[in-house]
C-alpha cells in the first residue's frame, strides 16, 4: 500500500480551517486514495439526544462562508431528525492520508434552485430512485422496491421500461424528471472544525477552530464571527 507522508499542521494556525479540509478533499480526489473521498459519516440526533450516524457523500465545501453540502432525502431518518433538531456533526477520515476532519455546527436546507442543479445533474435512475424510495421506511422485499422504481420509470418515460430499471442503461435519458420535493441539499454551517494529523506513536497533531453563527433575518444564512484557533492534545 502507498505511504504518506502526513504532514504537520502548519505554525501558526491557518485562519480558516475548512479552506485546509477542502484541499485535503481535492488531495483526496486527486490521489484516489479511497473510492469515495467525499464519504463522511454525518451524525444527527433526535429531540431526546440519541445520536445516529451514517455516511454521506460531501458534495461542496463552500468557501468562506464555512459550508457542507450534502444531499439527502428530507423524510428519512436523518432528514427528520435534522428538521426538529437541526444540529449535526460531520467526520472525514482519509486512512491513506493519515488526516482526520471533523465539523460540528447548524443544518439549514440548500437554496431549492441549487437543489434543482444538482438534482438535474444526477443519473436518470439515481432521479428515478429519489422519487421511488422513501429512505428510512421499511420495504416488503426487494421485488417491491423494484416494481416501485418500474412503475416510477413509467411515470417519466412514454417508452416502455426494461424489466430492471436499476440497470436500464437502455433508458431514454431525454425525458425531464424533476426534483421531488422530499429530496434535496442540507447545509452544515461550521461552528466548530477539528483538524487531525496522525502521528508517530498516538502523538497526533489536532488544532480546533471556533466561531459563532449569528442568523440573518432571512432565516437560512448566518453571519459567522472569525474563527479562533487552539492547538489541542492528541
Ligand atoms: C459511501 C456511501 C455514500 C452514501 N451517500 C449518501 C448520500 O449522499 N446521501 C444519502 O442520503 N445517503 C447516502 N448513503 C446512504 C446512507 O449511509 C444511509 O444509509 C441513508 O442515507 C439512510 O440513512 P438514515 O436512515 O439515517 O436517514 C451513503 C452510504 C455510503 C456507504
Amino acid at each position: 500500500m502507498r505511504r504518506f507522508h502526513a504532514q504537520r499542521l502548519a505554525i501558526p494556525l491557518p485562519e480558516d480551517p475548512l479552506a485546509v479540509a477542502k484541499a485535503w478533499l481535492s488531495q483526496a480526489f486527486a490521489e484516489e486514495v479511497q473510492p469515495n473521498p467525499n464519504a463522511m459519516v454525518l451524525a444527527s440526533a433526535d429531540l431526546k439526544g440519541q445520536p445516529s450516524a451514517r455516511v454521506v457523500l460531501c458534495k461542496d465545501i463552500i468557501l468562506p462562508a464555512g459550508i457542507v453540502v450534502f444531499f439527502t432525502n428530507y423524510e428519512s431518518h436523518k432528514g427528520r431528525e435534522l428538521s426538529i433538531n437541526p444540529r449535526a456533526a460531520a467526520v472525514f477520515h482519509w486512512d491513506n492520508l493519515h488526516r482526520q476532519v471533523r465539523v460540528e455546527g447548524v443544518v439549514v436546507k440548500s437554496p431549492a434552485q441549487e437543489s434543482d442543479e444538482y438534482f438535474a445533474s444526477r443519473p436518470w435512475q439515481s432521479r428515478i430512485g429519489a422519487w421511488a424510495s422513501q429512505q428510512s421506511r421499511p420495504v416488503g422485499s426487494r421485488e417491491e422496491l423494484v416494481e416501485a422504481l418500474r412503475t416510477t420509470g413509467k411515470r417519466f418515460t412514454p417508452a416502455p421500461v426494461g424489466p430492471d430499471v436499476t440497470h436500464a442503461d437502455d433508458q431514454p435519458k431525454h425525458v425531464e424528471v424533476p426534483r421531488p420535493p422530499h429530496w434535496g441539499g442540507f447545509q452544515l454551517w461550521a461552528e466548530a472544525v477539528e483538524l487531525w494529523v496522525e502521528g508517530d506513536y498516538r502523538i497526533h497533531d489536532r488544532a480546533r477552530w471556533v466561531r459563532t453563527l449569528a442568523p440573518n433575518p432571512d432565516g437560512t444564512t448566518f453571519n459567522p464571527t472569525p474563527w479562533r484557533a487552539q492547538r489541542l492534545q492528541p
